[in-house]
């Protein structure tokens, strides 16, 4: 039988730090908001997304590769819809957890979407372009003239030789706008989201900073007031559980549950059978750390956000074996270069991490190599 091992990540005091104002336990028993409304559509699409971006997945990237990892957005999804309450207005619940899982009209505008101004032309209604948009254009000077006092949307392929780019003065805030205009003329959120960055791959403070007054509104009747994730899911666990949460996966495999957890601020307990799991390998049995903990100093009680380059000392994911991030990356780059899945790591120096890449080939339905 094997020893559980296990992992605090938040490394913090388990404190209420926050929002005082709060009444614990004032959602005891409230049921949750995934109860009553989920966008599965699209927290689906966004994983499949997540999981097409192969190393530019954050845990592989970070240099732990899992076969099956449950995608990040998808745990994230599910820690807020579990700990968000239903209020008499599902709408409105379902519009503010869109906002926070960044899958808004506004969020989808601020992941840089890919449009060009020309394409931008073609698709929204502008009575005024050229306050937002200049014109360059090679052609007679009858077509320049009616360029010059065009709207949107412009037929653009009636005017070869014209070219239109953003106005290098344009207020940021206008520009969002009429991006999102845009983003509003695809008709799906599959055709939408598919031209924006995945909300991970954006600078977290920025992408969420319009949603917490709307946040704030809706849940104001709780008293909760945030301007992060952390602070949210903080406040929602003292008024659930009179705690921050805690959330516990003791089969966490690669790691994702756990991770996506820490960094939305709950507090997280990991274990797994497998020497290879947690996040990247562990050594053998005994306290083995998955690879995020609460950052100190900074706000108490905030998940890190373990993004490469973003790790504090002592972030990096340790094994007990003291192997490093970077023979992951070896092996990263090994399997890259198509010389066969963990062939390189086969010939690792220390025996027990040759042993455990050996399972892995195993499990990936590779032959192992001596
Ligand atoms: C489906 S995987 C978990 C995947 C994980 N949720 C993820 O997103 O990467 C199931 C895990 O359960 C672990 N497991 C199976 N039996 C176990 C046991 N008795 N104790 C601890 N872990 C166990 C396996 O090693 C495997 O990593």
């Amino acid at each position: 039988m094997s020893e559980i091992r296990q992992s605090v990540s938040s490394g913090v005091a388990n404190q209420p730090a926050a929002a005082p104002k709060l009444q614990p336990f004032a959602l005891k028993d409230a049921p949750a908001l995934i109860e009553a409304v989920f966008p599965a559509q699209k927290v689906s699409f966004e994983a499949q997304r997540e999981r097409k971006a192969g190393a530019g997945q954050t845990l592989t990237a970070l240099g732990s590769y899992w076969k099956g990892r449950k995608p990040l957005i998808l745990v994230r999804a599910i820690v807020l819809g579990s700990l968000l309450p239903q209020t008499d207005d599902a709408e409105k619940d379902l519009e503010i957890f869109e906002k926070l899982m960044a899958f808004d009209e506004g969020g989808l505008a601020r992941r840089e979407p890919k449009i060009s101004p020309p394409e931008i032309a073609r698709r929204i209604e502008l009575a005024d372009p050229w306050s937002y948009f200049t014109a360059s254009f090679k052609g007679d000077a009858e077509d320049a003239a009616e360029i010059e006092g065009s709207q949107f949307p412009l037929e653009i392929d009636d005017y070869p030789g014209l070219a239109i780019r953003w106005r290098r003065d344009i207020d940021e805030a206008v520009k969002l706008d009429l991006l999102a205009k845009a983003l509003a003329t695809y008709p799906t959120y599959e055709d939408r989201a598919g031209l924006c960055k995945r909300p991970e791959e954006m600078d977290q403070t920025a992408l969420y900073a319009p949603v917490w007054p709307a946040v704030n509104a809706h849940l104001g009747h709780l008293r909760i007031e945030t301007h992060s994730h952390q602070a949210l899911v903080e406040q929602l666990g003292i008024l659930r559980f009179g705690h921050r949460p805690r959330v516990g996966d003791t089969f966490c495999g690669g790691g994702s549950i756990p991770f996506e957890a820490a960094r939305l601020g709950c507090d997280v307990y990991a274990s797994d059978l497998n020497r290879a799991a947690g996040g990247r390998g562990g050594g053998g049995p005994g306290n083995h750390r998955i690879g995020h903990r609460a950052r100190q100093p900074g706000q108490p009680g905030q998940g890190v956000s373990l993004l490469p380059g973003d790790a504090l000392p002592g972030d990096r994911l340790d094994g007990a074996d003291g192997a490093e991030l970077g023979d992951f990356q070896d092996e990263q780059r090994c399997r890259k270069a198509g010389s066969g899945p963990f062939k390189q790591a086969l010939r690792h120096p220390n025996p027990n991490r040759r042993l455990r890449r050996r399972d892995d080939c195993r499990r990936a339905g590779n032959r192992p190599r001596r």
